[in-house]
């Protein structure tokens, strides 16, 4: 028997009140019987009352329990029904049984019988219930997994991400901000053997130097001042899952050292400790800075750099795949319509056409922000406006303005009649033009302050020295 709760409500429908009555008398610690003379009544009172059960007798007059239960399947979750029904009536139990009814307790029966029914249908509910909770909560968790994205360089992401997901694969996310690293990181993760055990993210700029090695390792007490108690590292808590690296490129020298010995030895100790810790952990970074000048720069250890990079998925600029705008801005507004409960309808013809012709800087996330303003707000009209906003020129020059790369002015007039289609050597001398105008605009801007220039650049000093020689620029130029 179920333990004592209150006010679970049985509704029976039976035009026999003693039905109702010993029911009452028997089970009234853990249901409350209401009764209905009817199917009419009985009807009406699934929506007044809102029982958590039904239980239906076959055989009425007027109404008879068959059409009961086809009513009461067009009610919008209604509740268990189990059917009450006399000997000879097996056809009909069939009957109900197709028509939804969940059992069937035959009469005369012994109250404690229907309390076991009752019991176990309320089981059934409770189980149900949670499975559909479940459901949505991974529907929910797909969906923010979703990698939205059907161009070439996505399509072929989205297959190494099949393949190496179950390998023991160091993998490297590398790409601009924005592109979506973190969303590749957890697809790894879902998509492996691991995916029950835990994901933990670790974002290596966020947390300050001095803190990172506590965090990723864990300490014992008393291991310095304020370590009261023994502290477990991320590192532990991801034991038989997967470790995630964000911004590895801002890992200080001192811990990139350490985490060399881990990934060799899958052992470390935690700090002020003395025991080996062993874990078995899959370890998969991202970082959008260039690890190959940081190494020039002695920023960044080459054999970490090596052990990490066993593959690398590079995120292509959203600039660079287009086509997938469209789908892009689909997605973003359903989905936060949904999330906002807002109904934007879908973006006019125009507004589709300029967020293709934009070059977005920051990427996916830009995209993504500006969509979600839209359907916040309940106008696409604002996109204009936010297109020329302060913010997106700020991230248009970060970019080094790349949206204007689609015209021909940068490089001279371009006709594949006479210069050829190969969109490779199109795209060489684009670029190399966009490069030059900036490295340009940037001298000019600090009047030639190589130093400064390449800050601006975000590049280094070396490479800033280099480009300016291969261009042939000099301050007359
Ligand atoms: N292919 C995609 N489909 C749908 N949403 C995406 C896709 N790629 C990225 N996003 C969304 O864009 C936003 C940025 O993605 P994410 O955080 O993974 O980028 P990132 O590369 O890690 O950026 P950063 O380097 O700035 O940390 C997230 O909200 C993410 O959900
Ligand atoms: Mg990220």
């Amino acid at each position: 028997m179920a333990q004592k709760q209150s006010n679970l409500k049985v509704l029976v429908i039976d035009d026999d009140p003693n039905v109702s009555w010993m029911l009452s008398k028997g089970l009234s610690d853990t249901y409350d019987f209401k009764s209905a003379r009817d199917g009419i009544e009985g009807i009406q009172m699934v929506t007044t009352e809102e029982p958590d059960l039904i239980l239906l007798d076959i055989k009425m007059p007027g109404m008879s329990g068959l059409e009961v239960l086809d009513k009461l399947n067009k009610v919008e979750r209604r509740p268990d029904v189990l059917m009450l029904s006399g000997h000879a009536e097996t056809e009909m139990i069939v009957e109900a049984m197709k028509r939804g009814a969940s059992e069937f307790i035959k009469k005369p029966f012994e109250v404690e019988e229907v309390g076991i029914h009752l019991d176990a249908a309320l089981e059934r509910r409770k189980l149900k219930n949670q499975v559909k909770g479940l459901k949505a909560e991974l529907k929910a968790s797909r969906q923010e997994d979703m990698f939205v994205g059907e161009s070439d360089s996505i399509l072929k992401i989205k297959e190494l991400v099949e393949q190496v997901a179950n390998s023991e694969l160091t993998v490297l996310i590398r790409g601009e901000s924005g592109t979506g690293k973190e969303i590749v990181a957890r697809a790894l993760h879902t998509k492996s053997e691991r995916a029950k055990k835990p994901f933990v993210k670790v974002n290596c700029a966020a947390i300050p130097r001095d803190l990172l090695e506590a965090e990723l390792f864990g300490y014992e007490r008393g291991a310095f001042t304020g370590a009261h108690k023994t502290k477990q590292g991320r590192f532990e808590v991801a034991d038989k899952g997967t470790i995630f690296l964000d911004e590895i490129g801002d890992m200080p020298l001192e811990l990139q050292s350490k985490l060399l010995q881990v990934l060799e030895q899958q052992e470390f100790v935690r700090i002020g400790g003395l025991t080996n810790i062993h874990v078995d952990v899959r370890i998969v970074c991202a970082t959008n800075r260039d690890l190959e000048e940081a190494i020039v720069r002695k920023e960044f250890r080459d054999d970490l750099f090596y052990r990490l990079n066993e593959i690398t998925l590079r995120l292509p600029p959203l600039r660079t795949r287009k086509s997938d705008i469209p789908l892009l801005i689909n997605y973003f507004v359903n989905r936060y319509n949904e999330m906002y409960q807002k109904s934007l309808p879908d973006l006019s013809h125009a507004a589709i056409e300029k967020l293709i012709n934009y070059s977005w800087p920051g990427n996916i996330r830009q995209l993504e922000n500006l969509v979600k303003q839209a359907v916040v707000r309940n106008d696409e009209t604002i996109i204009d406006e936010l297109l020329s906003g302060p913010e997106s020129q700020l991230a248009k020059l970060v970019a080094g303005g790349a949206d204007k790369m689609s015209g021909t002015d940068l490089a001279g007039p371009f006709n594949p009649e006479t210069d050829g289609y190969s969109l490779k050597k199109r795209v060489d001398v684009v670029v190399s033009a966009e490069e030059k105008r900036l490295i340009k605009g940037a001298l000019t801007k600090t009047n030639w302050n190589r130093r400064r220039a390449s800050e601006l650049l975000e590049i280094s000093y070396r490479s800033l020295l280099y480009k300016i020689k291969e261009y042939e620029l000099n301050s007359s130029s």
